[in-house]
């Protein structure tokens, strides 16, 4: 038995699916950068190979990957029209009926079309590494070529069906256990394929022609409605896998198909599918693809508080040396135990192992001399948020550092141009705000200064992927895309409130929309200070836009500044730790309505849900019209992954489009109408 590898190589010769034929065995190579996807031409050549193989009647036939990974899906860039021919389901139809069976050899995320395609195989042998999954349904999909029917003839009707509806992969290990592999193994995948030749057993009967055992999927259809918060495709991929324990394979199969093609157009689907292509292109600007990024090594980060901790953390998982820096020694060892900490429950869950964790404490250190930045490539800053503290901590860093690393700051709402005004390299500075929990949310605000370099925004970008985080682009404006819209869904609900509403009803509603919390409940888990400052800010500067209610103001003079603070209340009361709606609240609320001569209205859910949401369409399309963001999908991906907006519902400019503009519009003049002089129209909503 020879070696293969010159057949798995990229090149221009190479074709998409490769055939060779050796000692009466044939191996079926596949290499569709970067993800081995079953686009049309690897259906095509699949096909051809089925053809060849029988031809040659060879004894066995076994599909491998070229690069990364095994197929990691089917093509999602056909999804928008019709699939062209042949169809995937009729490629894996010939492949089990194969007279020569088929061996699928996996590595990689073997995922979607490529767990179908394995399930078709007779046999499956996968290195130890590998991941199996269905994740169509994080697309607003189900399987299309008959996944949820083979797959629980493989490994049974409960463990399919939950794989099929959460999406998550397994590991080779739990795979194994399920009886979804026939070998795993450790190293040279072909070594591995001729000891599996060597001793192979005999074919098993055929996938689709086995019976599957019914079982009580109760428990696990209430699981999944809970978990899947409004997406419509977890309990359809659940539902589906049920039926191949009433039909035969050939009906499941028909009905997954055709929901399957039904649900490509589906608004879910195309708002998930949006966003999926959307966070690939938003976090690679254009202009700056041709940027080679500067490598970053040692990542410095003042402030070791919340905030800093998590980007610590994250620069550490991503393999940066990191370096805190604090006001003091004390306070730079309390930020040492806050890093460590993390560290200690990723390891306690399981996240990462003992050696991981000893590397990332190897790699991290706290103190309070700046001389330790002196050879940092990037700084990031995350003091408290005062414009002359920040200031400071930009000069400090300035001094000594190189003046080609990059220094940036995590403020919320400061002007990255005024922190680092009259500093000496001034292409270097810029905003990248991260969010809280810093190393888990996935979103990054880049904000460029005036000045800033084109450079330092493509290492910026390269630095901030490399984190795992999704970096999107912003201007500089007060809270940048995300808390300036914030700022407007809170201002719009703080006048239904002061108008009848009550925040209660505010936030049952935001979460009838699928919102993970309403805005009150948020405020009571971040605290109400910060918002508080923040308010009073622009209030001395001049800059608060319209209408004030001082409604939570009032909360705050009364101590009841969130959950965290000493009362444990807020706009609920926490003192029991569930948080309840709180009578004193509505008395006052009450109280601050008579005493400004309100008359109540009463707003229905709907209207609610459309006013709020009538205001953050209205300020993301300022955001757009002033250059903020660079498009409605960078709106869009900034509120799925900072704030929570379902993902199934695309975001917010996806939901205004798929709900209409003309009502967007009728419920953007009815805000406007409440609360004269509040809301500057975008150019979308002007008369
Ligand atoms: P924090 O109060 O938890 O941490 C601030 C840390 O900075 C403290 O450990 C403090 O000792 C240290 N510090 C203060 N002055 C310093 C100096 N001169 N030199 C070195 N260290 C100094 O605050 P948090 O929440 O971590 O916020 C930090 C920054 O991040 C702020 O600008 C905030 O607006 C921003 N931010 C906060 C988010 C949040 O959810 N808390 C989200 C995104 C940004």
């Amino acid at each position: 038995m020879t070696t293969h590898s010159a057949t798995l190589q990229s090149g221009p010769e190479a074709k998409v699916v490769d055939v060779v034929i050796q000692d009466g065995h044939a191996l079926v190579a596949i290499d569709n950068p970067p993800v081995n996807p079953l686009s049309v031409s690897v259906r095509k050549g699949l096909m051809e190979a089925v053809r060849l193989v029988n031809e040659a009647n060879c004894a066995t036939a076994a599909i491998v990957c070229a690069g990364r990974t095994f197929v990691a899906g089917g093509d999602i860039s056909e999804f928008a029209g019709p699939p062209p021919l042949p169809h995937l389901p009729d490629v894996l139809d010939a492949i089990e009926a194969s007279q020569t069976p088929f061996i699928a050899l996996m590595h990689g995320t073997v995922l979607g079309g490529g767990l179908e395609l394995a399930l078709a195989c007779a046999w499956r042998i996968a290195d130890e590494k590998t991941r199996f999954g269905l994740p169509e349904v994080t697309l607003g999909l189900i399987p299309g070529a008959g996944g949820t029917q083979r797959l629980p003839r493989v490994i049974g009707l409960e463990r399919a069906a939950r794989m099929a509806a959460n999406g998550k992969p397994v590991n080779a290990k739990t795979f194994e256990e399920f009886g979804g592999l026939d070998l795993v193994f450790n190293g040279d995948q072909m070594a591995a394929l001729a000891a599996f030749r060597d001793t192979l057993p005999a074919r098993p009967e055929n996938t689709s022609a086995r019976a599957v055992e019914d079982a009580d999927l109760t428990a696990l259809k209430a699981e999944i409605t809970k978990s899947a918060k409004g997406a419509d495709a977890p309990m359809i991929a659940l539902e589906t896998t049920a039926l191949a324990a009433k039909l035969s394979f050939a009906e499941g199969s028909k009905i997954e198909r055709q929901t399957h093609l039904d649900l490509r157009a589906s608004s879910q689907s195309r708002a998930l599918r949006r966003l999926f292509f959307a966070s690939r292109s938003v976090t690679r600007p254009e202009r700056l693809k041709a940027l080679e990024p500067a490598a970053i090594s040692h990542v410095a980060i003042v402030g070791g508080g919340l905030m800093g901790a998590g980007i610590a953390a994250a620069s550490l998982a991503a393999g940066h040396r990191v370096t805190i820096l604090e006001r003091d020694v004390e306070s730079a060892e309390a930020g040492r135990s806050r890093v460590e900490e993390i560290i200690a429950k990723d390891l306690a869950s399981g996240r990462i192992t003992e050696q991981k964790a000893e590397a990332r404490r190897a790699a991290f250190a706290a103190g309070a001399d700046y001389a330790a930045a002196s050879d940092a490539d990037i700084a990031i800053e995350a003091v408290f948020e005062d414009p002359e503290v920040k200031r400071a901590v930009f000069k400090q860093l300035s001094d000594v550092m190189s003046e080609t690393a990059l220094i940036a700051t995590n403020t919320s709402y400061l002007d990255p141009n005024l922190i680092s005004e009259g500093m000496p390299g001034p292409g270097r500075f810029l905003g990248l705000h991260f969010f809280s929990p810093a190393n888990i949310m996935k979103l990054v605000e880049v904000v460029g200064t005036s000045v800033t370099s084109d450079q330092t925004m493509a290492t910026a970008f390269a630095f901030a992927r490399g984190l795992g985080k999704i970096p999107v682009e912003t201007g500089v404006c007060d809270g940048f895309i995300g808390n300036r819209i914030l700022s407007a869904y809170r201002r719009q609900a703080d006048y239904m409130v002061a108008d009848g509403a009550s925040p209660y009803d505010v936030d049952k509603a935001m979460r009838s929309l699928g919102m993970p919390m309403g805005p009150y409940e948020l405020q009571d888990r971040t605290g109400l200070q910060i918002s508080w400052a923040n308010r009073k800010r622009q209030l001395a500067a001049g800059t608060w836009p319209g209408r004030y209610v001082d409604i939570a103001d009032k909360l705050c003079e009364m101590g009841r500044q969130g959950r965290g603070s000493a009362a444990k209340k807020g706009w609920y009361d926490h003192t029991d730790g569930t948080g309840k709606p709180d009578p004193e609240v509505l008395a006052m609320v009450a109280s601050w309505r008579a005493e400004h001569g309100t008359t109540e209205q009463s707003f229905t859910t709907d209207e609610i849900v459309v006013r709020i949401m009538a205001a953050i369409v209205n300020e993301a399309n300022l955001i757009l019209e002033e250059g903020i963001a660079t498009s409605d999908t960078a709106v869009d991906i900034v509120w799925t992954e900072g704030y929570g907006f379902p993902k199934h519902l695309g975001g917010p400019m996806f939901w205004a489009e798929e709900t209409g503009m003309d009502r967007m519009r009728e419920a953007f003049e009815a805000i406007a109408a409440q609360s004269p002089g509040s809301w500057k129209a975008a150019g979308v909503f002007k008369a």
